[in-house]
């Protein structure tokens, strides 16, 4: 596949320096938007390559009051479910920091796909141009839940939340910001940890048709490796 995304790649030791890495940039956006427009938007994913930078995000001096928490995607499990992604961002850091609660736009997965990506279409209505959107990578090549094969809502018109109702990786119900709505960013961020991902990262070095590759912002992918994640590159 030709096209695509610019991706810079940032290769560091292990997982901490990667943390490292990503929390300063966390912090690098979050005060250049506070300056500039006096609020601050990140999008959050799941899964557990973040749950390290989460956890150190809590210590950061800033003023949350102006912070505004959106999610990449969500699994459709009740609200507090071990397993739902705002779960695992909320207990590490959102919980002990003052966001205004009604500035954390969580994804209601509870409700099914297709009514939670109907309510969170609405949600992003007013969310404008995100200022940091952070993403993983599957060993498989997903990111948020765009899995490899289906529909990544990359077109002009493409709906900004898409209902998921045969995801490969458990559970099968999701709701996923589509690839254009992950692309109106300024700055987009992918973590990648692991020895398990250093195929997909080979396959996403090489051009393959990965979810990914259909999410293009104009300033282009910041890759994030580990030196197993970065072993096959
Ligand atoms: C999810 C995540 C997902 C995640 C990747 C990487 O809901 O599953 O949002 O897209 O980012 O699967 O996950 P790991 O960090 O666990 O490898």
């Amino acid at each position: 596949m030709t096209g695509g995304p610019e991706i810079r790649w940032h290769r560091h030791p292990d997982l901490a320096a990667l943390t490292a890495a990503a929390l300063e940039r966390l912090g690098e956006c979050a005060r250049e938007a506070l300056a500039q427009r006096g609020r601050f938007s990140v999008v959050l994913s799941g899964g557990s390559t973040p749950g390290p930078l989460y956890a150190a995000a809590a210590g950061l001096d800033t003023d949350w009051s102006c912070w505004h928490v959106y999610f990449a995607d969500e699994r459709c499990l009740p609200p507090g479910h071990a397993e739902r992604n705002d779960t695992l961002a909320r207990q590490q850091w959102l919980d002990r920091v003052p966001i205004p609660a009604a500035q954390i736009h969580a994804i209601p997965g509870e409700l099914g796909p297709a009514a939670a990506a109907a309510a969170y279409r609405a949600t992003l209505a007013g969310a404008g141009t995100f200022d940091l959107v952070l993403l993983g990578l599957g060993e498989d090549g997903h990111t948020a839940s765009l899995f490899p094969g289906h529909d990544p809502g990359a077109g002009a018109g493409a709906p900004d939340a898409l209902p998921v109702t045969d995801a490969p990786k458990p559970p099968p119900q999701r709701v996923s910001l589509s690839a254009a709505r992950l692309a109106d960013a300024r700055t987009v961020e992918v973590l990648v940890s692991g020895a398990g991902k250093a195929d997909a990262v080979r396959r996403l070095r090489d051009g393959d048709d990965l979810p990914i590759r259909a999410v293009t912002p104009a300033g282009g992918l910041d890759v994030h490796l580990d030196a197993t994640a970065a072993a096959l590159i």
